[in-house]
């Protein structure tokens, strides 16, 4: 997919290099960056070239949403980052979870050499800055309203930096960059858009409503089938298809329309939103394989 919409963005490939500039160009006035995350989609939630991006600079991936996602599946995928030498802490800017642990995690693992030198030199009270970066929607906004611990204004999702450079200063001390990178998601990748729109990071425009919410509901067939059980009081059989299962939950919710026949439409925008407002559970929707684990 080329030029995909996301919410409002076009990510051309001019936008790219701009992007990469000023990520470039605000990195070399932090001490850390934050790469934040949708810990329901933790791979497909990641930008392709992130790790590039961030190779010169300390940083911590936070994990959020987990107040969505499945508590095991963020346990073996903060043990994957770990794994690979990266520091990880699942959050939840919604009710502000984890949100305490950011800083001093980030100073008792990827910056405890800095903070040991500034203790060194006499200069521990110098404060930490630090970025945010990450797709659009994953929640960089709530996340600085929260590590400041007051509501700024929403970041507008454009490619590039525009706005005046603004350091937050944190009830802590340590400082803030209140200008988070957004980066591009995994547009080339056909079944990371897709995840990314069963979570609404991307437009649902890339399928039609009805295939997505299909595909929504053969992965909880598969993966929560309680979930699906409980949530819509179906049964689900072994050989259920998509449209099968669309179309029990559309009769279970009464969405008939004249001749009998079910709305599937209207039981396609049910499932979609259930899912994104937590309502069938905590779910994720990929897992690190079991090696990696
Ligand atoms: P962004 O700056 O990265 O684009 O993301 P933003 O903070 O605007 O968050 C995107 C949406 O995700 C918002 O919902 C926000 O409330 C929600 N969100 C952020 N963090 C969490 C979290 O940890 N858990 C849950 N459940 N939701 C989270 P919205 O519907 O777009 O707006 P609103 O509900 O805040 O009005």
């Amino acid at each position: 997919m080329e030029n995909t919409d996301m919410k409002t963005i076009q990510w051309f490939p001019g936008h790219m290099a701009k992007t990469r500039r000023a990520i470039a160009a605000n990195l070399k006035l932090v001490d850390a960056a934050a790469e934040i995350i949708d810990a329901r989609t933790p791979m497909s939630s990641r930008n392709p070239e992130i790790d590039n991006l961030l190779s010169s600079k300390p940083r911590i991936i936070l994990l959020n949403k987990c107040d969505l996602a499945d508590s095991s599946a963020t346990s073996a995928w903060i043990n994957y980052f770990r794994n690979k030498g990266l520091a990880a802490l699942a959050v939840d800017c919604k009710s502000g979870k984890g949100i305490n642990k950011v800083i001093p995690t980030l100073k008792n693992t990827v910056l405890k050499e800095l903070m040991e030198k500034r203790q060194k030199s006499g200069m521990t009270g110098a404060p930490v800055r630090l970025m945010i970066v990450g797709i659009p929607n994953v929640g960089k906004s709530s996340l600085i309203n929260r590590l400041a611990g007051s509501k700024r204004a929403k970041v507008e999702d454009r490619p590039g930096v525009t706005r005046t450079k603004q350091w937050v200063k944190l009830p802590d001390g340590n400082e803030l960059l209140d200008m988070p990178g957004v980066l591009w998601p995994k547009f080339e990748d056909q079944s990371a858009a897709v995840r990314l729109a069963f979570t609404g990071a991307v437009s649902d425009d890339i399928l039609d409503i009805e295939t997505l919410a299909m595909k929504l509901l053969l992965f909880l067939a598969e993966n929560y089938p309680q979930s699906l059980k409980e949530r819509y009081k179906i049964d689900i059989e072994e050989n259920d298809t998509g449209i099968i299962l669309l179309e029990k939950v559309g009769k279970k919710r009464g969405m008939v329309i004249s001749g009998g026949e079910i709305n599937t439409e209207r039981a396609a925008i049910t499932v979609l939103d259930e899912f994104r407002g937590g309502k069938l559970g905590k779910i994720t929707l990929e897992f690190p394989s079991v090696g990696e684990q």
